[in-house]
């Protein structure tokens, strides 16, 4: 029987590996983003996107997804102890590639920084979505300003690239602009 394929890691916040979570936070403020309804694509055990954008108070909102068991485990701890926390931050515990597009609200930003990174024969196993397919989904999602976020140094970013150029040349989606290590994207319309 195919199991679910986890990433059974709990990813500490090391803005010098990977410094994406970090870059995003800084593009919200930069570009003054307020009121914001985000998907997050891996939270990370830190859940330093949830948590800044809870603490910044700038009305952001955001709904994360993780693989991983021990990141889910330490936001159940999280909002236990701090239960504002869970008002404006939900994490969802699951494959990113078994979304289904029915179960999901609009999103008016979503980050997608670890496209093509996990995707294995894995995933095939159980008929999850391609990246292709995921991309598109959450892009169908989007609403307000209608942006996607990537993240040019996973070590995968050839697939975004890939899936963008391809969107891009079909009018699905138009590029926006690089903030440090993100390169954002808006979609001319719903997908
Ligand atoms: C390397 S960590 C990065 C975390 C955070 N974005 C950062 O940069 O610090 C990868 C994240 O992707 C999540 N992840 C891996 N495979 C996933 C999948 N199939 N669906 C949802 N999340 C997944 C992991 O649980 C983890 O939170």
């Amino acid at each position: 029987m195919a199991q679910l394929n986890i990433w059974d890691v709990n990813w500490y916040l090391d803005e010098a590996q990977c410094p994406c979570d970090v870059h995003f936070l800084k593009y919200l403020e930069a570009e003054g983003h307020r009121d914001r309804t985000i998907f997050h694509f891996g939270t990370g055990g830190h859940h330093v996107v949830g948590l800044r954008c809870h603490e910044a108070r700038t009305g952001n909102v955001v709904f994360g997804i993780t693989a991983s068991p021990p990141e889910h485990d330490d936001y159940e701890k999280l909002i236990i102890e701090r239960p504002e926390v869970g008002r404006t931050y939900k994490v969802l515990f699951g494959d990113i590639y078994q979304l289904d597009a029915r179960l999901l609200p609009d999103f008016d930003i979503v980050t997608l920084f670890h496209v093509g990174e996990f995707r294995t024969e894995k995933n095939d196993a159980y008929g999850a979505l391609t990246d292709d397919e995921m991309v598109r989904l959450l892009v169908g999602k989007l609403k307000g300003p209608r942006l996607v976020a990537f993240y040019d140094g996973s070590y995968a970013f050839d697939v975004a690239e890939r899936i963008t150029a391809t969107m891009t040349k079909e009018g699905v989606l138009e590029p926006v602009g690089a903030f440090e290590s993100l390169r954002i994207f808006r979609s001319v319309a719903r997908a």
